[in-house]
């Protein structure tokens, strides 16, 4: 009986779907971070091609080092990236703001772990219901091969956002 349970939770994990405390998980197990809004921001930026408007956030881990200028960075370091459809704002077209949530995406430093991809895991849940990305754990090559070109910083393309 335990058996036939422990298959059914390694299934979940597998296909990538809802975790046991009721987030998504990816299917290389990484759970959705449900606090990634109360992040510290790194930057905003503005994806042409997708019409996306994008913050990266931290968390405290990241944040600390990122100010540091400590590269790598340390384990236990997340980075999210949350994007909108960028749309006009109907009171002031000038202007643009956040429409329909896009994604969010993580990368999760863990040196050991995920040695194989620079020390990152990676996560991408899209739309309203958050749904994990990837049919396999092998979607993380995607992600790992675009960040190939900013290997230099730690794979990162997000620099902290200047302010006086
Ligand atoms: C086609 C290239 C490309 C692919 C594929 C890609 N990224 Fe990125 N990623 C970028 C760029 C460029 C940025 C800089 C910010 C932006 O584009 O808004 C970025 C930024 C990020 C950030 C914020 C930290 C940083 O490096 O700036 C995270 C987190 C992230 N990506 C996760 C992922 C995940 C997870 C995947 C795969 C599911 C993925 N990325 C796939 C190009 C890519």
């Amino acid at each position: 009986m335990m058996k036939i349970v422990l298959a059914g939770v390694a299934l979940l994990l597998v296909a990538g779907s809802v975790g046991a405390n009721g987030r998504p998980v990816a299917p290389n197990g990484i759970a959705l971070y449900p606090d990634y809004m109360s992040w510290t921001v790194i930057a905003p930026s503005y994806r042409e091609d997708k019409g996306q408007i994008r913050i990266i956030t931290g968390n405290q881990t990241a944040i600390a080092a990122l100010h540091a200028g400590t590269k790598p960075l340390p384990d236990g370091s997340v980075l999210a990236k949350v994007a909108w459809k960028a749309v006009k704002h109907p009171a002031f077209p000038l202007a643009t703001q956040p429409g329909a949530f896009a994604q969010v995406e993580f990368m999760v430093k863990d040196s050991k772990k995920y040695k194989d991809t620079g020390g990152w895991g990676f996560a991408r849940f899209v739309g309203n219901d958050l749904k994990p990305y990837g049919k396999d754990a092998g979607f993380v090559s995607e992600c790992f091969g675009c960040h190939i070109p900013v290997a230099n910083n730690d794979y990162l393309y997000t620099k902290i956002v200047k302010t006086p």
